[in-house]
Order: C-alpha cells, then sequence, then structure tokens
C-alpha cells in the first residue's frame, strides 16, 4: 500500500463528490477530512468508510482531521467557502460576488495550511476561483507552481460536450479548451479545436449547426447556469475534473489540462494575475506553462477576461 495522504477541507457538496471520486482511484493510504462544521467532516468521513466496504482493494484511513494533517499531505483540495445562489432574481450570478467572503474564508485556512506545509500540492476549487488561486500562491510564500486552482477544466469539459452534441461523436473524440476566467468570460480556443485531427469547420457537413465564437461561449458559461438553477449547485463535472488533477500529481502523469495559476511569463504578463492556461501537471504541481497561440478574437477575449478577473482581484483587497 502507498503512503500517501490526502487532506481535503471543506466537505460540501464539492468536497464530498470529490472524495466519492478520487475513493476510486485508490491511490491514498489516508484521507483526512476537515470542515468548519466538525459533524459534518465526521459524518462524511463515516459515510464514506462504509462505501469503502463495497471497494475490493485495500481501503485508506478516512477521518475527520485537522489542519495539522496537512504536514505530511501529498495533495490538499480546498473546497471551502459558499458557492454562488441559483435563483436570486440574476439569471448568472457572477462569481465574483463571493469576492470578499471567500477572500477571508481562504486567508484563514491559508494561514492555518502553512502552520504545516508549503509544500504539498494544493488544488483549489473555491471562487472566484482566480483570485483566490492568486491570493493563496502570492499570500503565503508557498512553493511555486504547488497551488493551483481547477481553473477552466469544467469549462473546457463543458465544451467538448457541447460540440460532441453537435457533432454527434463521442466528447473524448475532442480536444479543445476555454481559457481566462473561471467565470462569464472564459473563451473558448476555438482556432485550435481537433476533432481527431479534422478542425471544427471541416465536419460542418455532417449536418451540424455552424458554431459561431460568440454561440459557443454563451453556451459554455451558460451551461453551469441551467446546472445550478435546476439542483441548486454543481459537484459532478467538477469532482471529476479535480480527480483528474489528483491523478496526475500523484502518478507524475504530466498531462496537459488548462488550470488556473499566476501567470508567470505568458501573452505579456508577468505575475500580475492569475488565469487558466494550459499547463503540464505532475508530480510538483505545474510542471510548466504553455502559451497556446491564439487569434485575433482570443487574444482580444483573454484581455477581457484579465481585465474582469483584476477588478474581482480588487475586491478580494488584492
Ligand atoms: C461551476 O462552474 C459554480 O464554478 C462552479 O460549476
Amino acid at each position: 500500500m502507498n503512503q500517501n495522504k490526502l487532506v481535503i477541507i471543506g466537505v460540501g457538496h464539492v468536497g464530498s463528490q470529490v472524495l466519492t471520486e478520487v475513493l476510486h482511484l485508490q491511490l491514498f493510504a489516508k484521507i483526512a477530512l476537515i470542515d468548519s462544521q466538525d459533524k459534518v467532516a465526521e459524518g462524511e468521513a463515516l459515510d464514506h468508510r462504509h462505501a469503502a466496504a463495497f471497494h475490493s482493494q485495500a481501503n485508506p484511513e478516512i477521518y475527520a482531521g485537522s489542519y495539522e494533517d496537512c504536514q505530511d499531505a501529498t495533495v490538499i483540495i480546498c473546497a471551502a467557502g459558499p458557492s454562488i445562489v441559483p435563483n436570486t432574481g440574476e439569471l448568472m450570478p457572477d462569481r465574483s460576488q463571493l469576492a470578499m467572503q471567500n477572500a477571508t474564508v481562504l486567508r484563514e485556512i491559508m494561514t492555518r495550511v502553512t502552520e504545516y506545509t508549503k509544500e504539498a500540492v494544493l488544488i483549489l476549487i473555491t471562487n472566484p476561483l482566480d483570485s483566490m488561486v492568486y491570493l493563496a500562491e502570492n499570500e503565503f510564500n508557498y512553493a511555486k507552481g504547488r497551488i493551483f486552482g481547477t481553473g477552466t477544466m469544467l469549462d473546457s469539459a463543458r465544451f467538448r460536450q457541447i460540440l460532441a452534441e453537435n457533432y454527434q461523436v463521442d466528447p473524448k473524440s475532442i480536444s479543445g479548451i476555454m481559457m481566462g476566467e473561471h467565470g462569464l468570460t472564459a473563451f473558448p480556443v476555438l482556432s485550435r479545436v481537433s476533432i481527431e485531427g479534422f478542425k471544427a469547420d471541416e465536419l460542418a457537413f455532417k449536418g451540424s449547426n455552424s458554431l459561431s465564437y460568440k454561440n459557443i461561449q454563451g453556451a459554455v458559461v451558460k451551461t453551469a447556469y441551467d446546472v445550478l438553477n435546476a439542483k441548486g449547485w454543481t459537484n459532478a463535472g467538477i469532482a471529476q475534473a479535480t480527480v483528474a488533477l489528483v491523478r496526475a500529481v500523484v502518478l507524475n502523469e504530466r498531462s496537459i489540462y488548462p488550470v488556473s495559476t499566476t501567470v508567470t511569463n505568458a501573452y505579456g504578463y508577468q505575475r500580475d494575475v492569475a488565469f487558466s492556461l494550459p499547463c503540464i501537471i505532475g508530480k510538483n504541481g505545474i510542471e510548466e506553462q504553455l502559451e497556446l497561440p491564439l487569434d485575433k478574437i482570443e487574444t482580444e477575449a483573454l484581455k477581457h477576461s484579465v481585465a474582469a478577473i483584476k477588478e474581482t482581484m480588487k475586491n478580494c483587497g488584492i
């Protein structure tokens, strides 16, 4: 049995779903849960011990832990803090509304975590994600590349799924990403989409709708709210994105995913903002940031997205 240890901070709808999914990886010997409500962490730990009893391989130790557990953690996942509330009269409430509240939550958490580690790979899910990543990475002197956010991985999955429905093909046959903010200004890198080598417009003969940049950007952003307004929260997609990242780190896969990080030297940005761009993910977290060439529309979209993120950063006191 391996000696890897996972800590999950925040076991609400998202954190608990991540826990459910991560158990299938069978990559951890210990999983410690931390929540602002101790009882919730205890309940989730017990419920998931019951679930693990169905698994055929060795079961990890799952328990309600404390920040001290971060000391020897391989990976820490932070899904703490409130999320956007649907059906409040606004059609698509901006994740940036959570800025002040979650900046306080995250500063408290990072203060506690960094008492014990600045080395564990820390994956952030808390919104508004890009500002949270910037804050956590830059205010706590954490090891470079070892903190990053799930970013536009989820938006990219939504993008591929929408394209797949349009072209009536398996989303796994589609390679394509969203970049920028995990939020209203995320944008598709349509110029680089590949459907098993075909460009998007080369499959138009299949009777699919022609996809304008604007339509697809709007559709991807809106679909998060279709879920939120229908069930009240999103958790299945984000859990899968997180699990893919955990696997890439623990198995040192060097997979390329669009994750949110403080951009060190790409697209003209140097450590002044965090947003999602393709990165190689391995045992050290972000092994490399990659500058995917963008066309003119996408370059404009990135500028617009960065402007939105910087506004939100101000509301976080960054
Ligand atoms: C999502 O996109 C709400 O950020 C969350 O599902």
